[in-house]
């Protein structure tokens, strides 16, 4: 069924069901993945929020989680090249096996940002995990990129934590913009 928040209409994109499978695989993944350290999870908020929660309940080795915030939307449906940056954790990722837990991949200049920045610290490894990925929308190729929930077009999608002018992170499916 369509939704509207604010002056856009969107439609039904990913079921919570398939979202719902999907993180339990990439959390398998992770499991084995992992299981020779004790990785550090780097949580990009906002978008993330709900995605960060419901892969970490499928992670079963010993693990640190902590959080960071970029953005680079400012409320619109385009991607904006300026990343209001706001890192700031208290775990010390020097020689750690680091993964970055993204709701989105879509131009890619926010992630580039982010591993260029991590990388100063010297983790002996660092990965992304993004839910959702642009592949027709990405600038920047991202080697580190490890594991994809879904591919979608170039399309604004909101819902399952993403929002549109601040709205729409509540929605249990991902919906697209019609
Ligand atoms: P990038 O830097 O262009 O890859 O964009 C990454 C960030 O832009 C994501 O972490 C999201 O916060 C935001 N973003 C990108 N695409 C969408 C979208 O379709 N809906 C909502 N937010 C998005």
């Amino acid at each position: 069924m369509k939704t509207k928040i604010a002056d856009l209409e969107f439609e039904p994109l990913i079921k919570a069901d398939a979202l719902d499978k999907r993180i339990k695989e990439l959390g398998q993944q992770i499991n084995a993945d992992y299981q020779h350290c004790i990785p550090v999870f780097i949580g990009v908020l906002n978008g993330s929020f709900l995605f960060i929660a419901d892969l970490i309940k499928q992670i079963d080795i010993p693990c640190e989680i902590t959080f960071t915030k970029l953005a680079s939307y400012y409320g619109g449906t385009t991607s904006s090249l300026k990343i209001r940056d706001d890192i700031d954790f208290s775990v010390d990722i020097t020689g750690r096996e680091v993964l970055i837990i993204e709701d989105i991949v879509d131009t890619g200049n926010t992630a580039h940002y982010l591993l260029e920045k991590l990388k100063l610290k010297q983790p002996l490894s660092i990965r992304v995990c993004s839910l959702l990925l642009k592949p027709a929308a990405l600038l920047t190729k991202i080697e580190e990129l490890k594991y994809v929930g879904f591919e979608i077009e170039k399309d604004f999608v909101v819902g399952y934590g993403l929002d549109y002018k601040e709205m729409g992170r509540n929605l249990k499916d991902i919906y697209r913009k019609v």
